[in-house]
């Protein structure tokens, strides 16, 4: 028996095949970019993850037939809050506009100050969110908007594409701001108040649940022997949760993706749209969780990588093994604006302190910093809802530089631990999910936390210079404001 998680990420699709324990057989990765026309847009179009699946399942398929014939179930974990429009005979109306676009501020502000909104939603309406996207249109749009028939968030579109029905999770609709976070149900409020319509919605189900059966056409494309189950799915943070067993209160982690999370399982609802945290329902049932979302992690340094020239494992090896004192040249992250805490779609990134003797190095450590100085911020907001941690798991791209980790188990004063080897990202959570809802495993019996194979202290000779360090970004965030 085997598994697929298909993990639908900003810069590409990765396809993982997993065995009836859940440990990996293999997997491949096509990727992809966002266009980015406009100052503070970003779009992908759903053609792109179609063919990127295809690519993935063709190498799979040439490596690893006999497993992928005995295929059961399959999980798919996707980019959040992006909104994919169809009309009435489920054609893609216009490019998806993404997480990090950033142009529905004002309709965002207007959707948040809505009343009932943030209190059946559980979350400010960042200008990320769906519903925000969705008045854009109607306002800028009107053609398409009047033809939209479902809005489909990005794991919905790939369920669309493997089941041909409209189904999405829990986890990942939670981030539309037409979702009753508490309910785990459509509020016919929000949508109203977001002029849309629950016909225009999927059909919801639990994260592990059954969303639907394989289309004939794909298995037989694929070489598979007998009916696959696809699962609900869920939000790419959700399944990296479940990846990892971030499952119960105290367990969290920090992802260092294109965008930076730091994420708190709990039990029980309890949103905080006060401090700019994402409070969403988790991929599995009864369960929620609490993340910050910083929109330009591992994106900061591509960014410093595309203006150098130099990889950014070259940059990042270039600082060497031992963590230096805290730079006074300082980094602010917000390339595309920022979630937790300043929920702030217009503010754009700087630097400051440069001088004629910086060097590429310099500024290298400075965006390590500048992103580890974000997730304290994240960090803080957490804690301050009594969140407890004894140490991090942390995953993602990013975690494969040392060098970042120690800064950022530094900034944050808690030890970061690494899984013993191979996948724990939102690839696995999904195969996890396509698992469950298989009906070959139960949560509790698949989605353990890994054995770790390292950990990464604080170092204290420095946490006081760090903490020095980030009482300085925060005052540069409003000096940076009033002038841009
Ligand atoms: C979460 C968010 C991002 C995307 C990126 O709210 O917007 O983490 O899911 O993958």
């Amino acid at each position: 028996m085997a598994y697929l998680g298909i993990d639908l990420g900003t810069s590409g699709l990765r396809a993982l095949l997993v065995d009836a324990q859940g440990t990996p057989i293999a997997s491949a990765e096509h990727h992809y970019a966002a266009q980015n026309p406009h100052r503070g847009w970003s779009e992908q179009d759903p053609q792109q993850w179609v063919d990127a699946l295809d690519h993935a399942m063709m190498s799979l398929g040439a490596e690893h037939a006999d497993a992928l014939r005995a295929l059961r179930g399959i999980g798919v974990a996707g980019h959040m809050h992006g909104a994919t429009l169809l009309d009435d005979a489920g054609r893609v109306l216009r490019p998806c506009i993404l997480w990090n676009d950033t142009r529905s501020q004002s309709q965002a502000t207007r959707l948040d100050q809505t009343a009932g909104v943030r209190d059946l939603s559980g979350n400010i309406v960042f200008a990320g969110f769906t519903a925000p996207k969705l008045e854009w249109v109607r306002e800028n749009e009107p053609e398409t908007y009047a033809k939209v028939s479902k809005v489909l968030l990005p794991a919905a579109y790939m369920n669309f594409h493997l089941t041909g029905d409209y189904v999405a999770d829990m986890s990942d609709s939670a981030g539309t701001s037409w979702l009753d976070v508490g309910a785990r149900d459509w509020s016919d409020r929000l949508l109203d108040a977001g002029n849309m319509r629950r016909d225009q919605m999927p059909r919801l189900v639990e994260g592990s649940a059954a969303a639907g059966q394989l289309r004939d056409d794909l298995r037989q494309k694929w070489g598979i022997a007998g009916p696959v189950t696809v699962a609900g799915g869920a939000g790419d943070n959700a399944a990296a949760a479940c990846g990892i067993g971030a499952l119960n209160e105290g367990v969290g982690f920090v992802s260092l993706g294109t965008s930076g999370v730091l994420l708190a399982a709990r039990n029980g609802y309890r949103p905080a749209p006060e401090t700019a945290l994402h409070t969403f329902c988790h991929a599995v049932p009864d369960r929620w969780y609490q993340m910050g979302v910083m929109l330009s992690a591992t994106d900061s340094l591509n960014w410093l990588s595309s203006i150098t020239g130099k990889s950014p494992a070259d940059l990042t090896k270039a600082l060497g093994h031992d963590l230096r004192a805290p730079s006074t040249l300082r980094f602010l992250p917000y390339l595309s604006g920022e979630r937790t805490p300043h929920n702030d779609a217009e503010i754009r990134g700087a630097f400051t302190g440069l001088s004629v003797g910086t060097t590429i190095e310099d500024m290298t450590q400075a965006v390590l910093e500048g992103v580890a100085y974000g997730l304290r911020d994240s960090y803080d907001a957490l804690c301050g809802t009594g969140a407890t941690f004894e140490s991090l798991i942390a995953i993602g791209g990013g975690s494969a530089s040392r060098y970042w980790l120690r800064v950022i188990a530094s900034v944050l004063g808690v030890p970061l631990t690494l899984p013993a080897k191979g996948e724990f990202g939102a690839a696995l959570g999904a195969a996890r999910l396509g698992m469950t809802a298989a009906g070959d495993a139960s949560v509790d019996e698949i989605m353990g936390i890994p054995a770790m194979a390292d950990q990464i202290d604080p170092d204290p000779a420095l946490m006081a210079g760090f903490a020095e360090g980030f009482d300085r970004f925060r005052a540069t965030y409003p000096a940076i404001k009033s002038v841009q």
